[in-house]
């Protein structure tokens, strides 16, 4: 019988953009499923507490049954071994995010060398985009609109009012 190809595809996802919708795109044309994984103590100080992040990606892929929404507090490779996955996915914008992602990939087989981590490269379009640089725009009134899913960009308005300060 055919075993179901499973990745994970980890990430802070605070929040979700176009480029990583992007990724999961192709990403579905290999594999069979995708477990997007939202770290929920990763170094960063996110926006959005987690379950609004997960709410986000639950509503853009709410069509999407090979897409699964959720969150993992331990070691990346741990998770992806109780999701009976052997892969990780990983997007690639440009040659900056390499060092980065080369010294996680080694880092991770280290730690299993089961796991192989895949790399996507993203649409040319979204190459310019981080979680950083659309919550900056957002925060001083930029429009968004068309570089976040739907669910995001309403978040984003709720969170920043019209002077960009920050909702309470
Ligand atoms: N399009 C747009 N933006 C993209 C992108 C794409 N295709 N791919 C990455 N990015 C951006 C993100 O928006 C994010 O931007 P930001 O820095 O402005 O927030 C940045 O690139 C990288 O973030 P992300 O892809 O979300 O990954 P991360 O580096 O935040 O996540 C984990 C890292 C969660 C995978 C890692 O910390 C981890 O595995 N933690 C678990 C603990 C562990 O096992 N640690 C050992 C790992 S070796």
């Amino acid at each position: 019988m055919h075993k179901k190809k499973i990745a994970v595809y980890p990430g802070t996802f605070d929040p979700v953009t176009n480029g990583h919708y992007d990724i999961i795109q192709r990403g579905l044309k290999i594999f069979d499923k995708l477990v997007v994984a939202v770290t929920t103590n990763g170094s960063k100080n996110p926006l959005f507490p987690v379950e609004e992040r997960l709410y986000m990606l639950s509503e853009t892929f709410k069509d999407m049954p090979n897409v699964k929404i959720d969150s993992f507090d331990c070691l990346l490779v741990d998770y992806v071994a109780a999701q009976g996955a052997e892969t990780i996915l990983r997007g690639l914008r440009a040659v900056s995010d390499f060092e980065y992602e080369f010294q996680m990939a080694l880092m991770n087989r280290k730690l299993n060398k089961s796991i192989q981590t895949v790399f996507l490269m993203t649409g040319m379009r979204w190459i310019f985009i981080s979680s950083s640089i659309i919550k900056e725009a957002s925060q001083f009134g930029g429009d968004t609109r068309k570089l976040v899913p739907d669910a995001v960009y309403k978040k984003l308005k709720e969170k920043f009012n019209k002077n960009g300060s920050m909702e309470t």
